[in-house]
């Protein structure tokens, strides 16, 4: 089928990136010129795993095509993905302006029929306000579909070749029937793709982002609970999470979610129901408690330092807000990183890919080692603030031997309490014995 998608970051480069994985002729449209000249020469501007592959192959069959050209999108397409962005207003809202920008330009170019599809997670209604702006302006037929994204970064690739589910908004038999044809190579395996109204698939994004944000918070609540009774978080965990009915995944405690969904989405959803006059009591609760978790080791380091961190020097692994992404946005080790040096600390930081995301914003503030290793070397005290698998297993002895003191701070719970003490460690964790 020929498809355009218009906006590539990284929802838009994975889903023009899979759709040419199954024989479709993708056009992906963005208005970054530098952007376009280098995915056009092959090069892949996000961190993801596993795309550069299929990205490669598919420029190469020349499935894969990438423009600036609305014009030349459209002209090509018979399915229209929009992924754009839609930041965080100020009061929380999600912004619409990119979409609805790119949406006019839509109607007032089309000649020919099209499925319209919001890929771009947006706020319930945006498909009945994306179909009444290109009606104002459109000759021919055409219809809008919700068709939310569910790409975890990191598994990206992976989550969209096979997906759990497929959700799709429609009321038009017509668009129904193409994105099901499209669809259908994905779910082979037998998981479904779910027709509903286009309200309803609007907010199953942000019931399922607010829910599994409400999961982590409950169970970081469990663990800071588990802390003041004695309890060990990883064992009410286990228990827990053998319930079906509860799932063994997204149990995790630790310093707090972060990224580019759940906060925004959280937020977005919040905003949205009190723009109707409902009040999500639980959202507001998460995100007090959220914002309370990402610095919840930090009293923890300042007692360890009898409240004088002034000339300590604390190395912190792990950076982005979750492994295998050099994303930093709204990632707790900011947060920690922040209340550290506002407390006088100095910090030797390593991640294994998210040093020049952070560089770019904390600029001389942070020293920026080569190694996990070398963050070590002379430092106070570890801090641990993303479970990238390879500090999983570190070498003690080098570890203890570049530390001025065996303390470790370790906000993802990589280890065994009983390890750590058998390897005379003093470790301080989420949720576990001290
Ligand atoms: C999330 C969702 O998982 C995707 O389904 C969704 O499509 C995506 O948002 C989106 O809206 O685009 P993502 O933000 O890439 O994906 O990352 P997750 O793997 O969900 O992790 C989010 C945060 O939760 C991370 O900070 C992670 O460290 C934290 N987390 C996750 C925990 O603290 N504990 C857990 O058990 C799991």
């Amino acid at each position: 089928m020929r498809i355009s998608v218009i906006g590539t970051g990284y929802v838009g480069l994975v889903t023009g990136t899979c759709l040419a994985e199954t024989g479709n002729e993708v056009i992906c449209v963005d208005i970054d010129e530098a952007k376009v000249e280098r995915m056009r020469n092959g090069e892949v501007p996000i961190y993801e795993p596993h795309l550069e592959l299929l990205f490669e192959r598919n420029i190469k069959a020349n499935r894969l095509k990438f423009t600036t050209s609305l014009d030349e999108g459209l002209a090509h397409a018979e399915i229209v993905f929009l992924a754009l962005p839609t930041p965080e207003n100020e009061d929380g809202a999600a912004d619409l302006s990119y979409v609805l920008n790119v949406v006019e330009q839509i109607g007032k170019k089309i000649t020919d029929y099209k499925v319209i599809v919001d890929k771009s997670t947006v706020p319930v209604g945006t498909a009945e306000k994306v179909h009444a702006i290109i009606a104002k302006h459109a000759p021919c037929e055409f219809d809008v579909v919700s068709n939310p994204e569910f790409l975890r970064e990191g598994f990206a690739v992976d989550d969209f070749m096979k997906p759990e589910r497929i959700i799709i908004g429609s009321s038009s038999e017509r668009a129904t029937a193409l994105m099901k044809r499209l669809y259908s190579p994905f779910v082979r395996s037998g998981n479904p793709i779910i027709v509903m109204d286009e309200k309803s698939a609007e907010l199953t994004k942000y019931a399922s982002n607010a829910f599994l944000a409400t999961k982590i918070t409950f169970m970081n609540e469990i663990a800071n609970y588990c802390e003041k009774v004695g309890a060990d978080v990883d064992k009410v965990r286990a228990g827990m999470g053998t319930d079906s009915r509860i799932g063994k995944r997204f149990l995790f405690p630790g310093i707090g979610y972060g990224g580019s969904c759940f906060p925004k989405d959280v937020k977005a959803l919040k905003k949205a129901g009190s723009d109707e006059n409902y009040n999500f009591k639980i959202l507001n609760s998460v995100l007090e408690i959220n914002s309370d978790q990402k610095i919840i080791l930090l009293p923890k380091i300042e007692k360890f330092f009898n409240n004088d961190l002034k000339g300590k020097t604390i190395a912190v692994w792990g950076l982005a807000f979750k492994p295998e992404t050099d994303d930093i946005r709204e990632a707790p080790s900011i947060d920690m990183m922040n209340g550290l040096l506002e407390l006088n600390a100095k910090l030797q930081v390593f991640d294994p890919e998210a040093m020049p995301n952070i560089k770019k914003r904390f600029g001389d503030k942070l020293h920026y080692s080569e190694s996990m290793y070398e963050a070590l070397e002379g430092a106070d005290a570890l801090l641990i603030c993303t479970e990238w698998s390879i500090f999983r297993t570190p070498d003690y002895s080098r570890l203890k031997n570049a530390l001025n003191n065996p303390v470790i701070f370790d906000g993802r719970n990589l280890y065994n309490v009983s390890d750590m003490e058998a390897e005379g460690f003093t470790y301080v964790s989420i949720g576990r014995k001290a």
